[in-house]
């Protein structure tokens, strides 16, 4: 059976501390690779693999995020007097259909498990994928593409995965697998940020999920966990016993954005693999000494 999954969640309530002072009147979401906002990088990934809603989790300070996906008219208008056809294209590919996007606010910041909670109504009774802007995948084939072509084999909830150092364990929802073919691995149990030696393997959660609509009847509980949140992996969990449950290594490379080191990784990375940047900007990194 072939399930489209036609929405997708994009929590982008957070505040972005880690950025501080770059993020104090601007959404984290929002600072570029290169000179693309983080946020843009999903939303293409997701069109990339035929999502057709957009839903927007947004909290205080973010109506950047909303002008963004809109058309900005004088700008466009001033843009084609001068017959700069090639930069109103950045416009153009940067504005959402209206009535394909809609936009919901997390009033109180009580967690990732609480921000797709928030979208509920708007997705209903329906399998969807949820994006983490912070993660940002350079791939082939576009991560959450990767995963739609595999869900009809798996259905359920199916999450993207990657193996990291034990010492890093913390820092995920972890996974307890009950097999591991290499690709793809079946799922028995999770927690969410483990204490250091407590994981029950180093098979942690990324953030790019597609979830079956389950999920909102354990939300629907707002039970907290780790850091006192509301948790998805929490709420993933309860439905270990009526839904399967996969994760899926990905092809590709991930950048945790939500940090700088990752930030700046990601930024060469996109920039070296630039065609009208990468000789100049390799030149220009040779003239540092480090
Ligand atoms: C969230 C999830 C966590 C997941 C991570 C991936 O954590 O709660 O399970 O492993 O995203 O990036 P956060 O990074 O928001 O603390």
């Amino acid at each position: 059976m072939t399930v489209r999954i036609r929405k997708a969640v994009f929590p982008v309530g957070g505040l972005g501390t880690r950025f501080l002072p770059a993020t104090k009147a601007m959404p984290k979401e929002m600072l570029p690779v290169v000179d693309k906002p983080l946020i843009q990088y999903a939303v293409e990934e997701a069109i990339a693999a035929g999502i057709e809603h957009f839903i927007f989790v947004t909290g205080h300070g973010k109506t950047a995020i909303e002008d963004h996906f809109d058309s900005n008219i004088p700008l466009q208008v001033q843009l084609q007097k001068e017959g700069k056809e090639d930069l109103v294209r950045f416009l153009k590919d940067s504005t959402l259909e209206s009535g394909k996007i809609s936009y919901t606010r997390q009033s109180e910041p009580k967690g990732l498990g609480h921000a797709v909670w928030c979208a509920r109504d708007l997705v209903g009774d329906e399998p969807f994928a949820v994006l983490l802007p912070d993660d940002l995948f350079h791939c082939k084939v576009p991560c959450l593409k990767q995963m739609v072509d595999e869900y009809p084999k798996t259905a359920g909830n199916l999450v993207a995965i990657e193996d990291v150092p034990e010492e890093k364990t913390s820092h995920y929802g972890i996974l307890s697998l009950s097999s591991d073919d290499g690709k793809m691995v079946k799922v028995n149990g999770m927690v969410e940020k483990p204490a250091p030696g407590t994981a029950p393997s180093r098979c942690a959660i990324l953030g790019r999920y597609i979830l079956s609509p389950e999920v909102f009847n354990e939300l629907d509980k707002q039970k907290t966990g780790a850091k006192g949140e509301i948790q998805l992996t929490d709420a993933m969990a309860e439905t270990l016993d009526k839904v399967p449950f996969h994760g899926m290594r990905v092809e590709g490379k991930r950048f945790d954005c939500g940090n700088k080191i990752g930030f700046l990784m990601a930024n060469i990375e996109y920039a070296l693999d630039r065609p009208d940047l990468s000789e100049e900007f390799k030149a220009a990194l040779k003239t540092l000494s480090f």
